[in-house]
């Protein structure tokens, strides 16, 4: 088995909706500078391989319960470029949605970063569209996903030739001769598509790494196509480990079909590992998690507007099959209850045990908000110790369900550290992630060579 990849998916006020009410989380963005510049230096201290920004264009009061990291926060290429100061070996990952964005400027900035960087930036390009994203863009209608995602195919091409524009040696810097540029290795882009028209050549030189690696996360089938055609890593979205295996080996299908080399295409997955000392540890971080989450049964009146309305008790009900008139949240899931209960409602109990240790029937019992909390908040968590866990992912691993993941922490900074001095000194103890940073650039990091600038290699085939 090859080395995992793994990076963080960096929230500063935590993953969980309720990681921010932990004791000790951080908590207001206005000190996003401190809790970004702490993140790095945990992470660069273990030698993960990159820091990765997720991003929305838009926000509003609806996201307070459901996802409190995106209310107010740094945007992405600007957490970089603070990053690529602060930084000197980890990778650097920024989201941009090819939707709303302007391929020239985001070439010309990522270019700039790469520089800035010594070769350490990516890009997560995505193509999502949504009525707020449009409003704050000037759009009257939001475009179908097949137009969104040929813009997509046409952006990625023009960003690649772009960062082309510049071979290595066109700038000659001669100061004997007086010669500055050689015009000749100055290539204009003239790309003229339906969605997409640059005329180039970029104002940057080349990047460290040629290409920034570009990284792809979607699940509907154009974005799999996308993936597999034009990125370096297919950052997906997975249930289990048996789909994982299907749908990397599809991704990769698709890759070879496109006429690539289908081993240059990663697939990463986003994980919440709950870190503790011992299992029941890591079990009461995610119990404490759990009861810290808000269902609309905990405002006497109504939750406020917004407020998801899966997160209640009445959706419970309709869930497992049973009348929760006259119960509150913090009731305990009784063994008649749950005898009462649907196949779906033993499951969720059974998920709730493995997660926070809370048994029906036992001296700790599970409460509705647990069951509520978990069939709702959406996370891919393993709960355990950092052996179990380090275990859990070589599993994957070993299963050829992934190259690597996307590590999401609970809450910052307490489950990242957990996580970075815990779980990855046990990944490298299985040989399953390096010691030490063996490059100096994202690409080398990921395994992926520096593709040879376009124009350079056509010289050459003329020559
Ligand atoms: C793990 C994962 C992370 C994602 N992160 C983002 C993100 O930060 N920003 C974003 O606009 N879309 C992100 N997406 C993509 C959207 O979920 C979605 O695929 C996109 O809006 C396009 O949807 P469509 O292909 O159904 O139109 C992510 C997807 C996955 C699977």
């Amino acid at each position: 088995m090859s080395r995992l990849i793994i990076g963080a998916m960096v929230r500063t006020v935590g993953a969980y909706p309720s990681g921010w009410r932990v004791d000790g989380a951080h908590r207001d963005p206005r000190d996003d500078a401190a809790a970004l510049r702490r993140t790095a230096e945990i992470a660069e201290a273990a030698r993960l391989d990159y820091l990765f920004f997720g991003d929305w264009l838009a926000t509003g009061p609806e996201l307070e319960h459901r996802e409190p990291h995106l209310v107010a926060r740094i945007d992405p290429l600007s957490a970089i470029t603070y990053l690529s100061a602060l930084t000197s070996r980890i990778g650097l990952i920024a989201t941009a949605n090819t939707t709303y964005a302007d391929p020239y400027a985001l070439a010309r900035a990522t270019a700039s970063i790469d520089l800035l960087s010594g070769g350490r930036a990516g890009l997560n390009l995505v193509a999502g569209a949504d009525p707020e994203s449009d409003a704050n863009h000037g759009r009257d209608v939001r475009e179908p996903a097949d137009t969104r995602y040929d813009r997509a195919a046409e952006f990625e091409t023009v960003l690649r030739r772009l960062w082309d524009s510049f071979e290595d040696d066109a700038i000659v810097a001669d100061a004997e001769t007086g010669r500055y540029l050689d015009p000749r290795k100055l290539h204009p882009t003239r790309f003229q598509g339906a969605h997409v028209r640059v005329a180039g050549p970029l104002n940057v030189a080349r990047p460290v790494q040629g290409h920034l690696p570009i990284v792809h996360s979607g699940t509907s089938p154009r974005a799999r196509l996308f993936a597999a055609r034009s990125a370096d890593v297919a950052l997906v979205a997975v249930p289990g480990i048996g789909r994982a295996a299907e749908l990397r080996e599809e991704l990769r299908a698709l890759a070879f079909e496109s006429g690539r080399d289908d081993r240059t295409l990663k697939v990463v997955a986003p994980v919440l590992p709950v870190v503790g000392e011992t299992r029941e540890h890591a079990q009461s971080i995610a119990d404490r998690l759990t009861e810290l989450v808000t269902v609309a049964e905990d405002w006497p009146d109504a939750p406020p507007p917004g407020f998801p309305s899966e997160r209640s008790l009445a959706h419970l009900a309709g869930l497992v099959g049973i009348g929760l008139e006259g119960f509150r949240p913090d009731d305990p899931v009784s063994p008649g209850l749950l005898a009462a209960c649907s196949p779906l409602g033993v499951e969720l109990a059974a998920l709730v045990a493995e997660r926070t240790g809370r048994v029906v029937g036992s001296d700790a019992p599970p409460t509705f908000r647990h069951l509520v909390v978990t069939a709702t908040v959406h996370a891919s968590m393993i709960v355990g110790t950092s052996e179990e866990i380090a275990a859990e992912f070589a599993a994957w691993a070993d299963a050829g369900a992934v190259d690597g993941f996307n590590v999401l922490s609970a809450t910052q900074p307490d489950q990242f550290a957990a996580f970075a001095t815990g779980v990855v000194p046990e990944l490298q103890r299985l040989g399953v992630f390096p010691r030490e940073y063996e490059g100096s650039t994202l690409r080398d990091h990921l395994g992926l060579e520096r593709p040879a600038n376009v124009h350079s290699a056509s010289r050459l085939l003329v020559e």
